[in-house]
């Protein structure tokens, strides 16, 4: 059983796509483990993000991931960083797969309505980065 951690991004919060997003994932048979609203300072997407920090996007990106408030969510299952991922769709919606997240609901390279975990590595970070283990079910 694997776990990853996404985010419904500012964009899609305001998009009304919340629901949408968890249903999707739902339906590919992943588990919801911890939920939770929150809206990130400056500091906490810079820290977040924070592998991004030299490119050229990373200034942009945390603004935008600051700009309101996100769902942060623990999404467990079997190969659930990679079924995630393939739900999300690419990063430029214009390349994503059609039927995923991004491909319907993205308006933009940034603007891309979810994030999910790209690796173990990266879910090791980003989980504790959120939820403590008392708050994953
Ligand atoms: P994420 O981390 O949010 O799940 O997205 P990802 O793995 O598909 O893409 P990544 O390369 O990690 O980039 C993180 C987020 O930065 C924004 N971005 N903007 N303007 C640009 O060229 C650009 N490239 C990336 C997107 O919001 C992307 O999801
Ligand atoms: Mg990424």
């Amino acid at each position: 059983m694997e776990r990853t951690l996404s985010i419904v991004k500012p964009d899609g919060v305001k998009k009304n796509v919340i629901g949408e997003v968890i249903k999707r994932f739902e339906q590919k048979g992943l588990r919801i483990a911890g939920l939770r609203m929150l809206h990130l300072s400056r500091q906490d997407a810079e820290n977040f993000y924070v592998v991004h920090k030299e490119r050229p996007f990373y200034g942009s990106l945390t603004g935008f991931m600051s700009e309101g408030p996100v769902v942060v969510m623990v999404i467990e299952g079997d190969g659930a960083i990679a079924k995630v991922r393939e739900i999300m769709g690419a990063t430029n919606f214009k390349d994503a797969a059609p039927g995923t997240i991004r491909a319907d609901f993205a308006t933009d390279i940034e603007r891309n309505v979810v994030h999910g975990s790209d690796s173990e590595k990266s879910a090791a970070y980003e989980i504790p980065f959120f939820f403590s283990s008392l708050e994953l079910h």
